[in-house]
């Protein structure tokens, strides 16, 4: 779309310019001021050790790139209409926005699962709220086959890319390749989302030895969040990556982690999700059960449903919940905007570009 506002020489004269300005960056040796954009993935300090397989695919500036235009580009669905962005928005940690309950694909198809959150995935070992895709290359071809999203086939993805005006070039820059084939589409894709790295919130600043960071009452929600939640939710990722029923559904109808194992043991189970930047990725739970955080902390407190697979940790003395009177569910809650990036929220590296 913002390609047709381009002045006709403004894509030769623009890299002209950047040689330049990079050139003058480096005499200058400025210390990464604010605004310069580094394509290099770097893992916090208080994160553990990333699981992706970097060994293979490097993050690279034109990897990078390649991949944020694919991740935009409404031509890896059968109609030309929905990109993986459509779901997927940086404003709302790359989650959907609250209008889409259930996400929307190609002729308003609606899913029956709320678009997770994008970011940290580097960290993580298995993907989708059931954990059935096991490494991060292989999550776009899910989302392309999808019917109820892309409901394209990924072959003729990557054919619409080789007849493109651009592409071809792109990904000869890129990866040095002749004919774009479908491992490199992935791993330009994989390049753009391990660098959704969120670690800036005011808790990290926290942890990391600003005690300004958090105020008193904060630091009481961190206390009471640790004792209630933090074994599921654990830190620094708040997940602990495994599979849990928190007794969401009264009656099980999307059976979850089952659907992958087939053991009947984890039926209604789901991958403990992340909470970071939890205050503006609402609705909340994979059937987008909850509008607001007030709502999640009524569940947990006097809304859990009983059923065999549900966790332990969520039984006290016998009954299911963890009770919680208002001041302590309005402190945790306090604690959760904590977790707010808005660093990653607004990071230009993830913004859409006009180059293509
Ligand atoms: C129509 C909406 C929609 C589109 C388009 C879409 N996604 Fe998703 N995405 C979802 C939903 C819904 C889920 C959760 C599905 C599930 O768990 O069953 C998801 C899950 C994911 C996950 C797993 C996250 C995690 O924490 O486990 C990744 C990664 C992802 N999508 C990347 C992409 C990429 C890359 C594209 C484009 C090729 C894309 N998505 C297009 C809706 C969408
Ligand atoms: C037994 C493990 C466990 C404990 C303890 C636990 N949770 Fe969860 N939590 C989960 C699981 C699993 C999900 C996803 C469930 C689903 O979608 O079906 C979840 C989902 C959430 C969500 C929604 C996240 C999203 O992206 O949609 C929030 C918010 C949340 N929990 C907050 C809390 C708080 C606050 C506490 C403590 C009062 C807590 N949890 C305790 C396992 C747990």
């Amino acid at each position: 779309m913002a390609a047709n506002l381009k002045l006709p020489n403004q894509g030769r004269i623009f890299p002209a310019l950047v040689f330049l300005l990079s050139g003058i960056l480096a005499c200058t040796e400025l210390a990464d001021p604010e605004g310069v954009q580094r394509y290099r993935f770097e893992n916090p300090p208080h994160f553990p050790e990333p699981t992706y397989t970097f060994g293979n695919n490097s993050v690279s500036e034109k990897g990078f790139k390649l991949g944020k235009a694919l991740f935009f580009d409404p031509r890896l669905s059968r109609d030309g209409s929905v990109a993986c962005a459509n779901c997927h928005i940086q404003a709302h940690a790359f989650a959907d926005s609250w209008l889409h309950p259930f996400s929307i694909g190609v002729d308003d198809r609606k899913g029956t699962r709320n678009a997770p959150p994008l970011f940290n995935l580097a960290f993580q070992k298995e993907f989708f709220w059931d954990g059935g895709v096991t490494h991060l290359d292989f999550t776009p071809i899910t989302a392309i086959e999808s019917p109820v999203e892309m409901d394209e086939h990924f072959g003729n993805v990557v054919q619409k890319l080789r007849v493109h005006r651009d592409y071809p070039e792109r990904f000869e820059d890129a990866f040095g390749i002749r004919k774009i084939t479908g491992p490199y589409v992935l791993h330009a894709l994989s390049q753009f989302m391990v660098m959704m790295v969120s670690a800036d919130s005011r808790y990290d600043r926290w942890v990391l030895g600003d005690p300004s960071a958090l105020d008193a009452e904060e630091v009481e929600g961190l206390t009471l969040f640790r004792k209630h939640c933090g074994s599921c939710h654990t830190e620094p990722l708040f997940s602990d990556l495994s599979y849990r029923n928190n007794g969401i559904q009264a009656d099980i109808i999307d059976f979850g982690r089952e659907i992958i194992t087939e053991q009947q043991e984890d039926r209604g189970k789901f991958k403990v999700p992340s909470l970071r930047n939890i205050a503006v990725t609402s609705p909340y739970m994979h059937n987008a059960a909850f509008r607001t955080l007030e709502e999640v902390l009524d569940h947990y407190s006097s809304g859990v449903n009983y059923h065999t697979t549900l966790d332990p940790a969520l039984v006290t003395k016998g009954r299911p919940g963890i009770p919680l009177d208002l001041a302590e569910k309005q402190k945790i809650i306090t604690f959760l905007e904590a977790l707010t990036d808005s660093s990653f929220l607004k990071n230009p590296l993830f913004f859409q570009s006009d180059e293509m």
